[in-house]
């Protein structure tokens, strides 16, 4: 059976919000990274996903500020940073000078998450929520109005090339319908296990931000290729 998903989502104002792709250089050759963004971005990626792992939050350790810095240098669309790290209030400021678009804490690494969440807006960033698989869509409740962007962990953080967790399809529907039912502009990112499959699932769910590592950045035609591939999954038949 061919299923297709529409390319668009509707959003609170009953407008349809386009699908966006956020290719993460966490499975790019750091051998060759300026030059692999570029192409993500000529392939028509929408946003560079970038993954901070501290070696404690998670059981990895990745790339800092300085990683930021240089992607900056050579990407023109907005760079999602993903704080995979404790105390992530330590470094907004130095992530937001070194040209973060968007700064995402996970719910499970913040204690003060509301204060934390204005850190991020005050030092001129998006801010972003994580949530690990078994944090419930209910902890957002009460503070929606803090929130730009939620990232629902469609897999364990800590690395690339996991699968994806299919549970987590309910959590994404639910976001969904509390983000639309506040009529909020609130975008919801998946992160973790996408591939051609998977992400009809989470589109179907009611995710607009598709983030995807291993597909991209390992596809073996290529990183437009890779790219190419996910959007062709979605794209309705007339589209
Ligand atoms: C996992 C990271 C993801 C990861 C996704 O902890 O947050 O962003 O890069 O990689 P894939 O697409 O390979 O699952
Ligand atoms: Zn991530």
């Amino acid at each position: 059976m061919v299923l297709y998903v529409d390319l668009k989502i509707r959003g609170p104002d009953m407008a349809y919000k386009p699908i966006k792709i956020a290719p993460s250089i966490l499975a790019a050759d750091f051998t060759r990274l300026g030059e692999e963004v570029k192409q993500a971005q000529d392939a028509g990626a929408d946003w560079i996903h970038i993954d901070v792992m501290d070696g404690q939050f998670v059981p990895n350790i990745t790339m800092g500020p300085l990683v930021v810095e240089a992607v900056k240098n050579v990407a023109d669309i907005p760079l999602d940073v993903h704080l995979m790290t404790v105390q992530p209030e330590r470094f907004i400021g130095r992530f937001a000078d070194c040209g973060a678009d968007s700064i995402t804490v996970h719910v499970e690494a913040c204690t003060h998450l509301y204060r934390v969440l204005g850190q991020i807006k005050s030092a001129g960033c998006r801010a972003g929520v994580a949530l690990n698989p078994h944090t419930p869509a209910a902890s957002l409740g009460e503070i929606l109005d803090m929130v730009d962007i939620i990232n629902v962990m469609t897999v364990n953080p800590g690395f690339g090339g996991q699968e994806y967790i299919g549970a987590m399809n309910h959590k994404i529907a639910s976001l969904r319908a509390m983000v639309d039912k506040g009529g909020t502009n609130i975008d919801i990112e998946v992160d973790g296990g996408i591939n051609s499959e998977t992400i009809l699932l989470a589109v179907a769910a009611g995710a607009n931000v598709i983030i995807a590592g291993t597909c991209v950045f390992g596809h073996a035609g290529g990183i437009a290729a890779g790219i190419q591939n996910l959007r062709q999954a979605i794209a309705s038949p007339d589209a």
